[in-house]
């Protein structure tokens, strides 16, 4: 069973907009969990843009299926997620200026840091997933720095036009999962994901996990949360049953 994570973020973006109490993400969340979610997916960025600090206690206190605190490895933030516990937390890059995330997380190149920011949330019994593009020595240097999962970056499969690209795109996670597995890497996935384009990942990848945010919450405007998170839920079960 491929388990589906929601990110809540963009209800907070909407609340943000007004810098007012609503709409509240910690009742997304509620939604979601009601809708079948199995995890609570929410970024706290650094200049915090839609996440607020209240949500995270908030929703610490109230997500009843687990909460997965995406961050990047500013230490601002690494102590903030330490002190709340979630159930576990994924490393991300983070830029100011752009619109999401943009790429993975370059664990070859700042190894030091994320091994060192592991370190910190293993002792404090806090698994780390790795948010990285399906690069081979990226995944590598993530088992090798004692990741628990890596979540593989599937924005470009997620954007590509023309469906000879796609299907390159696809390809590649696919042998980077493999590559993740062979490591003892559990392997997740997200970015980009739509109920149009879910199918092939869950088919060829098995994720353990995926995570999906703006799809859902943009289908949510018109049917709700609950029933959003159920047609994706309904989605993925789709791919996984057929022959
Ligand atoms: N996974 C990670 C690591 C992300 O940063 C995001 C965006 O916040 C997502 C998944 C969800 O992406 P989307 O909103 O495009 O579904």
């Amino acid at each position: 069973m491929v388990l589906l994570g929601v990110n809540v973020d963009h209800v907070a973006t909407i609340r943000q907009a007004r810098r007012t109490y609503e709409p509240d993400p910690v009742w997304a969340a509620a939604e979601a969990e009601l809708g079948g979610a199995d995890i609570i997916t929410i970024h706290l960025r650094m200049d915090r843009r839609h996440i607020s600090d209240r949500d995270v206690r908030v929703l610490r206190q109230t997500v009843a299926v687990e909460l997965n605190l995406e961050m990047s490895l500013a230490d601002e933030i690494v102590l903030i997620a330490l002190a709340t516990g979630p159930d576990m937390v994924t490393l991300v890059p983070e830029n100011r200026e752009e619109v999401t995330t943009e790429g993975g997380l370059d664990v070859v190149g700042q190894s030091e840091r994320v091994g060192q920011a592991i370190r910190r949330f293993d002792d404090a019994g806090i698994p780390v997933s790795l948010f990285i593009d399906p690069v081979e020595a990226q995944i590598r240097r993530s088992a090798e720095l004692g990741a628990t999962f890596v979540e593989l970056h599937t924005g470009t499969y997620a954007n590509a036009h023309y469906a000879d690209e796609r299907q390159k795109r696809l390809a590649e996670l696919e042998a980077g999962t493999g590559v993740g597995r062979e490591a003892g890497l559990t392997v997740n996935a997200g970015h980009g994901l739509t109920y149009r384009n879910v199918g092939p990942v869950v088919r060829r990848l098995e994720p353990h996990e995926l995570h999906i945010g703006h799809s859902i919450v943009s289908r949510a405007v018109f049917v709700g949360i609950r029933e959003a998170v159920r047609q994706m839920k309904e989605a993925i079960d789709r791919a996984q049953t057929l022959p």
